[in-house]
């Protein structure tokens, strides 16, 4: 079976992400901050390894990629994510984390591997200057990184997007957010499945459909 790595799946879209991608027959690599106490994570049903990982962390980012290093990834979907921090957190974590995590695990994906780095629509500047605030500035930075990084990418034989998951009922998007977190991620499972080396650069949302940058 195709197999897919989960990165920041305690709770929110990247559990559903678990969830879903498990239901269909993946076997599923997930990661969270607390391995010993996954909560959620540890009782979804399917073939799911947990994985520690604080994305800041490069020794445990080595020790990801060592236990990874039979496994064959098919996909990679990097939703490890933040909205209230310092500005410097927020680089770290939203810009530089997926980035670092994608260029240490990218070597070891099968050919014709797929990633999908999770942005914003509210780091999209539609030709604006000015900040887009913290958050977004940070969402902002991590498409300007992945614009860098494509090419390099697209030559290992891989194919990216930067993906808005849309606006969604979790600790981060809130209560009155537009749509589930069921809704979000069969929308991202049915564009991942499809997704190929003509999508490799694009900003989509979680219908598949392209974001403005
Ligand atoms: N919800 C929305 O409406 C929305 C809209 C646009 C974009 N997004 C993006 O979608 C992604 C997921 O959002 P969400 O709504 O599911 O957020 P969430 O409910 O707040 O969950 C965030 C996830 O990221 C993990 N995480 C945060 N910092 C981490 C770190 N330093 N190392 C490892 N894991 C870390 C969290 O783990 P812990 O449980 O350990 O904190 C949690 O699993 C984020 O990248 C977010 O920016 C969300």
């Amino acid at each position: 079976m195709p197999s897919i790595l989960i990165v920041g799946a305690s709770r929110g879209i990247g559990l559903g992400l678990v969830s879903q991608f498990a239901s269909e027959g993946y076997r599923v690599h997930a990661t969270t901050r607390t391995p010993g106490a996954p909560g959620k994570l540890g009782s979804i049903k399917g073939d799911i390894q947990i994985h520690g990982l604080e994305v800041r962390d490069d020794t445990q980012l080595d020790e990801l990629a060592v236990n990874l290093e039979n496994e064959n990834l098919d996909i990679l979907i990097h939703n490890a994510g933040i909205y209230e921090a310092t500005r410097d957190v927020l680089m770290e974590v939203n810009a530089e984390a997926p980035i670092r995590t994608c260029e240490r695990l990218i070597e070891q994906m099968n050919s014709g591997g797929r990633v999908v780095l999770m942005t914003s629509q509210l780091g999209a500047r539609r030709g604006k200057d000015e900040s887009l605030g913290n958050y977004g500035d940070s969402k902002a930075a991590l498409n300007d990184r992945f614009r860098e990084k494509a090419k390099d990418w697209s030559e290992q034989g891989i194919s990216a997007v930067v993906m808005h998951p849309g606006w969604v009922r979790t600790d981060m998007g809130g209560e009155n957010a537009d749509i589930s977190v069921v809704e979000s991620t069969r929308g991202i499972f049915s564009f991942v499945e499809s997704m190929n080396s003509s999508d490799h650069g694009r900003f989509v949302t979680w219908e598949g459909s392209d974001h403005p940058w």
